[in-house]
């Protein structure tokens, strides 16, 4: 099989939390000690996937160049695409057609953070299957703000729906999604929705009707946060913070994914640590090139 790709949609006007995102990409604000699109970016890692797309806006796309790079100092390949306008998430898959060339992929959103028990496991899980596609369920007490999954007892996908005002289900999906290499060739069939966007969930519908797409549930000891509104991204700060500082080890932290899985050695990491100045994050990298590479 080809290799699976990835990509990171990094783009949308993140009005919710203007003024703040007035003049910059929500994907670049902090979530704690780090740009929020390293959290995505840890997800396709956990998934060794290692060669990301990452699309945003006409405006943002050079800060995100700059912030990183063509991945090498990650083990990664970074390519980079705009969308010129949020016209929805499937677009991604016309966006990036040339670049997934027909190969299988995982969509996630820029903004998405998950972190929790068995979560490399359930990736990989996904991330293994050479036929149809994966979405995942997580229970909220809000579904209506999400695309909701109902799915009967044997895991089978019943309905999705987009923000539905009465839902089936108190089962969120997630903005991370693994697709064969068929996406494009779907996304291509799409209509735009009443709101005017190529919907995701229009997308997975098309698996959906040939009887292909799976859910996979991520269960209670997992975190999904959301980071849309100024509360959100607040709560996440904290979350991050509070779990970092009680276990001294770091939640998204790219070279260590890369250090841990070998994809980057100890003079790549020794190269970080200079360019992190004086931070607590380049402390964090010193400390990793001292301990044991398999300390945890
Ligand atoms: P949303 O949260 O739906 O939109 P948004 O981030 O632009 O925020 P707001 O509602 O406050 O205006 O988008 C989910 C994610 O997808 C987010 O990371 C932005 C991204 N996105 C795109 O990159 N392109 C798009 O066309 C859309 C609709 C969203």
């Amino acid at each position: 099989m080809m290799e699976r790709c990835g990509i990171v949609l990094a783009g949308g006007t993140g009005s919710r939390l203007y003024p703040v995102t007035v003049s910059l990409s929500k994907q670049l604000l902090p979530i704690h000690d780090k740009p929020m699109i390293y959290y995505p970016i840890s997800i396709l890692m956990l998934a060794n996937i290692r060669d990301i797309l990452l699309i945003s806006t006409p405006r943002d796309i050079g800060l995100f160049e700059r912030l990183l790079g063509d991945g090498s100092q990650f083990g990664l390949h970074f390519s980079y695409a705009v969308q010129p306008y949020p016209n929805g998430l499937a677009e991604a898959y016309l966006i990036g057609e040339k670049f997934l060339n027909g190969r299988p992929s995982c969509l996630v959103l820029g903004d998405n953070l998950l972190y929790g028990h068995s979560l490399s496991a359930t990736l990989n899980k996904a991330a293994q299957k050479k036929h149809g596609a994966t979405i995942f369920g997580y229970h909220v007490s809000n579904p209506s703000a999400y695309g909701v999954v109902e799915f009967d007892q044997s895991m089978k996908v019943v309905s999705i729906e987009e923000k539905p005002a009465q839902p089936k289900s108190s089962f969120a999906v997630p903005g991370i999604y693994f697709y064969d290499g068929r996406a494009s060739i779907f996304a291509s069939q799409l209509k735009p929705s009443a709101r005017g966007e190529l919907e995701i969930t229009d997308l997975n519908k098309k698996y959906l009707e040939e009887g292909s797409l799976e859910v996979e549930l991520l269960g209670r000891g997992i975190a999904w946060l959301d980071t849309g509104t100024h509360d959100l991204l607040y709560d996440a700060s904290l979350f991050v913070k509070t779990i970092e500082q009680r276990q001294g080890l770091k939640i998204g932290c790219l070279e260590e994914i890369a250090y841990h899985k070998g994809w980057i050695g100890p003079q790549e990491l020794r190269s970080q640590i200079e360019k992190m100045g004086n931070s607590t994050y380049s402390t964090y990298l010193r400390h990793l090139l001292e301990a044991p590479r398999s300390a945890v």
